[in-house]
């Protein structure tokens, strides 16, 4: 009666989280610190409750899916500040696709990019391992085979996908990648960028990059997807990118992304969302544009996670594998189990983790790898709450693994 797809999609990271710590409990008296989800804590930037109050009328009517003018043309000039896009590239009424966050759009989109055949064959979806699960779920709801393809130190922490077997990139429906990785950190440069680009075109396969923590970051800004379209002759064929205010300005709850990027794409995907898709309500399409417009709250917000990362550097070098993320929120640490270290930093030291092996499956599809998962010897840190419960969270660790 129900899809047997769906059997593939029982490995959330969460819900095993939670029954991986069901029967053990913080050492008595001490304050547990939960760094396993990455939902921001810094405060959202004032302005927004006034803008969505002014607009309250908003709630009576049926916004356009497609978004306002105002907020189309408000992520338009985002996108072009941001990666110094020639003016025009962008054209706010066939490029961008406002998104109740970029969540159920990058599930959607499969739905938009996956035919029932490629090649004469099941076509398959690209996914960094480990991974969002978001993109396993979208390619299993959209019949395709999510094919996992390694990410580790040796790969750079991102997935070689212009390595692979000429044969499965034939069959290739969708790639998606994640820049800045969650859970890595690792950055695309524009040389990879524009490789991946060239190998979708080539290949004929919509490449989506999930850009959503673009603007966290430790140095320099991550180049984007369109900046590289944009040098290679301002063509966005095959390319869609997405992104988000849950992590750019602390809200999560608002519910608001967009994608951008091919205009058939985007078109078809419009389409599709004419029928199925939500749609964002109009106070929260005014709230979004002023948070795309104001960039000063993204700056003050960097600052307080460099502050926390500095901590992270200090206290952490030259352990666990340390690696300073390029970008996002996450520490990555090479624990050995990352199962068992999870247990221990619940049990000994109140600290919430989340296994690496939760986020990854065993790699040993038709992208190769050696049928281990990537993740297992690592844990994942979200470095969400404030810097003292931050700090706090790091010498605890320090202690007891
Ligand atoms: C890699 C990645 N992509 C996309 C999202 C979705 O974010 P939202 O739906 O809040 O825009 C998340 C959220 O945690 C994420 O980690």
């Amino acid at each position: 009666m129900l899809n047997p797809h769906l059997e593939h999609l029982k490995d959330y990271p969460f819900q095993r989280l939670r029954e991986l710590l069901a029967d053990t409990a913080p050492p008595p008296g001490m304050q547990p610190i939960n760094l396993t989800l990455g939902e921001p804590q810094h405060p959202f930037p004032p302005f927004v409750s006034d803008v969505l109050n002014q607009h309250q009328e908003g709630y009576g009517k049926y916004p356009p899916l497609a978004g306002t003018d105002a907020y189309r043309n408000a992520i338009a000039e985002w996108l072009n500040r941001r990666y110094a896009l020639p003016g025009g590239m962008i054209d706010p009424g066939r490029h961008i696709v406002p998104l109740n966050g970029t969540r159920e759009g990058l599930y959607m989109i499969a739905q938009v990019a996956v035919p029932r055949v490629k090649d004469g064959r099941r076509p398959a979806v690209l996914i960094p391992n480990p991974f969002y699960h978001c993109y396993v779920g979208a390619a299993v709801a959209a019949g395709a085979e999510p094919v996992l393809v390694p990410t580790t130190a040796e790969t750079g922490f991102l997935p070689d996908y212009t390595g692979l077997d000429e044969d499965l990139l034939r069959r290739t429906a969708l790639i998606y990648l994640c820049s800045p990785a969650n859970p890595q950190g690792a950055i695309a440069d524009k040389a990879y960028l524009r490789r991946l680009i060239e190998l979708c075109r080539n290949f004929d396969i919509v490449l989506l990059l999930d850009e959503c923590y673009a603007e966290i970051y430790y140095d320099a800004p991550p180049p984007g997807g369109l900046e590289v379209c944009a040098e290679l002759g301002g063509d966005m064929s095959n390319v869609l990118v997405f992104h988000s205010l849950s992590k750019r300005s602390n809200l999560p709850g608002l519910r608001s992304g967009f994608a951008a990027g091919d205009p058939d794409i985007a078109a078809t995907f419009l389409r599709l969302r004419s029928y199925g898709g939500a749609t964002q309500p109009l106070p929260v399409q005014a709230a979004s544009a002023a948070v795309w417009r104001d960039e000063a709250h993204v700056e003050t917000n960097r600052a307080l996670y460099r502050a926390k990362f500095d901590v992270a550097i200090q206290k952490l070098s030259n352990r666990f594998g340390f690696r300073n993320p390029e970008g996002g929120f996450f520490l990555w640490l090479d624990v050995g189990d990352g199962v068992e270290a999870t247990k221990t930093l619940w049990s000994e030291a109140g600290v919430r983790a989340l296994p690496g092996e939760y986020l990854g499956r065993p790699s040993n599809g038709p992208a190769g790898g050696d049928g281990g998962n990537p993740g297992s010897p690592y844990i994942r840190l979200a470095l969400v709450a404030e810097l003292a419960q931050t700090s706090e969270a790091l010498d605890r660790l320090s202690q007891v693994l």
